[in-house]
């Protein structure tokens, strides 16, 4: 028989029906957030889960899940993953790398964009009936081209805002990892490496990029909020809790930096209530994979996972690969 395999949200119709030629499938067609219990149940006799980057694998449930032997998620990150505790219980996670990074990296350039020349403010303002006379300061924002762009977290996503950066906009891009690049990298998107004190004192937009760790958490917080230029932006299209929200809120109000760009939230959906009443501050819900056909190939390669370890041992993109070895 087919092994048993769990969706966890709704995804594309023909992936379900991929996924039924090897499996069979149980998934989630009421989308109802499925309390951790009910996963828990849901979870019982699976052989694999199809994640999408809110369910959280960790001890607890591999304990109670003793037939879970891999889960694919449908994400690049991989935070709700507790990976030591997966590779101990014998269980391959996926994620989802590489065919999100050219559309993530044009959605972090959009957000940057947006945030310094005031898309959304501006928007507001227009659609609320107040826009009678053109003013010399008028939604007055600062400039991409030619300007500094700072990028913390220079993985595959970061190297491609490098490029669009130093290749389309002829800014100067430096950069803080906590590896440096090979050289020819480097040279490939025209960055320059730089101590974390020094890319939050130059960047006159400040892209974050990093995966969130317990080492990452509260990386820009009001310490290093404080070292920005007062005219600088921050972007951040990597995860909530890279960012001290409530810090940024208050440093957004009392205009110690110029203004943010937010995809990412601590506690996602919910955001720090301050992020909603100041101004200087374009928000979006965490979109930055979702063209149509990244968001399919995203699904497919979580599919292609599952298929290719459990029907064929060989999957994709595994992130734990020590697991392997071991079945
Ligand atoms: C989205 O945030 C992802 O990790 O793919
Ligand atoms: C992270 O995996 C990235 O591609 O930047």
């Amino acid at each position: 028989s087919k092994p048993r395999i769990l969706v966890a949200r709704v995804i594309f119709p023909e992936v379900i029906a991929k996924l039924e030629q090897h499996f069979e499938v149980e998934h989630n067609q009421a989308d109802e957030a499925w309390p951790r219990e009910r996963l828990l149940a849901k979870l019982q006799g699976k052989a694999g889960v199809f994640t999408t980057g809110g369910e959280r694998i960790d001890g607890e449930l591999l304990a109670a899940c003793p037939s879970l032997k891999i889960a694919a998620n449908m994400a690049v990150g991989f935070n709700n993953f507790d990976l030591p505790a997966m590779t101990a219980a014998g269980v391959l996670g996926t994620n989802t790398p590489d065919v999100l990074t050219e559309t993530t990296a044009d959605f972090g350039f959009a957000l940057l964009m947006a945030t310094a020349r005031r898309v959304t403010e501006s928007e507001h303002y227009l659609r609320a009936g107040k826009w009678q006379k053109w003013a010399y300061d008028m939604f007055a924002g600062s400039d991409v081209h030619g300007s500094t762009l700072g990028i913390l977290g220079m993985g595959r996503i970061g190297q491609g805002i490098a490029r669009r950066g130093a290749h389309g906009f002829g800014m100067k891009v430096i950069y803080h990892n906590r590896s440096r690049l090979p050289a020819e990298q480097e040279a490939a998107c025209k960055a320059r490496y730089v101590s974390k004190e020094e890319l939050l004192r130059t960047a006159d937009h400040l892209v974050l990029v990093l995966p969130y760790s317990a080492q990452s958490h509260h990386a820009i917080a009001a310490a290093e909020l404080a070292q920005m230029k007062p005219t600088a932006n921050l972007i951040n299209i990597a995860r909530g809790g890279i960012v001290d929200d409530a810090a940024l809120a208050q440093a957004l109000r009392d205009k110690r930096i110029a203004a943010a760009g937010l995809d990412v939230y601590e506690g996602e959906p919910k955001l720090h209530p301050d992020l909603l009443t100041v101004p200087n501050v374009v928000l979006t819900p965490h979109i930055a994979s979702a063209t149509v056909p990244t968001r399919k190939a995203m699904a497919q390669l979580a599919a292609d996972n599952l298929i290719g370890f459990l029907v064929h041992g060989k999957p994709l993109t595994p992130l734990n690969p020590d697991v392997l070895q071991r079945t």
